[in-house]
């Protein structure tokens, strides 16, 4: 019998690195997936194939000296706990397919945890979505201590979901809002853009301050349009978003490129997640989308997104 489950990516519509210091965020599931399959196998071993590497450990190995590639880590993890769980003496091979390019701060990581603790756990019957979610971040959280579980969370429940560091809540969906999503290929580390950030706020205290209201007030302004639905305004706020993102120093000439050229032609446009690199996202529909993939395109690799209200499944 085989188990299969996927989970989205995601971006952060607006609110990254504010959200740090209290600020709100609003993140967004997306419709690029991530899908594991599992089988039991004969042989005692955990089998993992992926784009990214192939990978096999036997079934009792200890975790802190398990050695091979830190990535895997949550994936023996979540494997290990759910034949123990089960009383199961058998291995079990799995396969993660992605459509999320990986490392380019589109939730890939959370996303494969996701999928890979439910096609696990669905070997022996199904597990409810909050349980999964919590394991989930547990396994990932063996490679990154500081997960804040935002990434997850939306992953797990799908649709827009608003972020502050006391809790999420699923918002209500619009599945019409459209994004034209551009990577700018620069490689960034989200802990070395928190660090800027912070050195920016400790240099400049007062006007970090002054930041956070303005972008707690613009939050607050998108919440209220994304219920109405009015995406030029909305487009406008991720443009605003853009410029505070700038000032703290986490913009990149690719990405102000990027953006700069997609505001000719979308609703708006701004970095998403820890910047210094990473990926663009402009506010799209159906009358300006081909054009701002066409300019985008010639820039960067870029792709359409829309929103996804599923989550995590069973599929
Ligand atoms: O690049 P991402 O998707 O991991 O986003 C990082 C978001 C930050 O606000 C910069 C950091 C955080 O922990 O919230």
């Amino acid at each position: 019998m085989k188990s299969s489950a996927s989970a989205p990516g995601k971006v952060i519509l607006f609110g990254e690195h504010f959200v740090v210091y209290g600020v709100r965020a609003i993140l967004c599931a997306i419709d690029k997936r991530i899908r594991a399959t599992s089988q039991l196998i004969d042989e005692k071993e955990i089998r993992i194939r992926s784009e990214i590497g192939d990978f096999e450990a036997p079934l009792h190995f200890p975790e802190a000296d398990q050695g091979g590639p830190r990535f895997m880590r949550p994936f023996l993890h979540v494997t290990r706990e759910a034949l123990r769980e089960a009383g199961e003496r058998r291995g079990v091979e799995m396969w993660l397919e992605s459509e999320i390019p990986p490392g380019i701060g589109l939730g890939s990581s959370s996303a494969a945890c996701l999928a890979a603790t439910a096609s696990v756990a669905g070997l022996f019957g199904k597990k409810p979505r909050e349980e999964i979610l919590r394991r989930a971040l547990e396994a990932e959280r063996l490679i990154f201590e500081d997960a804040s579980g935002a990434d997850t969370s939306v992953s797990a429940l799908g649709g827009l979901v608003s972020y502050t560091r006391d809790g999420f809540e699923r918002l209500g969906s619009r599945d019409e809002l459209a994004l034209v999503i551009a990577n700018s290929r620069q490689v960034h580390s989200t802990r070395e853009e928190v660090l800027k950030v912070r050195e920016f706020r400790a240099k400049n205290p007062e006007a970090f301050d002054a930041m956070c209201r303005d972008e707690e007030a613009l939050v607050g302004s998108a919440l209220g349009l994304l219920g109405s639905g009015n995406l030029p305004m909305l487009g406008q706020l991720m443009s605003k978003n853009q410029e505070m993102l700038k000032e703290i120093g986490v913009s990149t000439e690719k990405l102000d490129l990027l953006v700069s050229e997609a505001q000719k032609t979308s609703y708006g446009a701004k970095l998403t997640g820890a910047g210094g690199g990473g990926c663009v996202i402009a506010l799209v529909d159906k009358s300006n989308m081909a054009q701002t993939l066409d300019s985008l395109g010639k820039i960067g690799q870029c792709f359409v997104a829309k929103v996804d209200l599923d989550g995590l499944r069973y599929t």
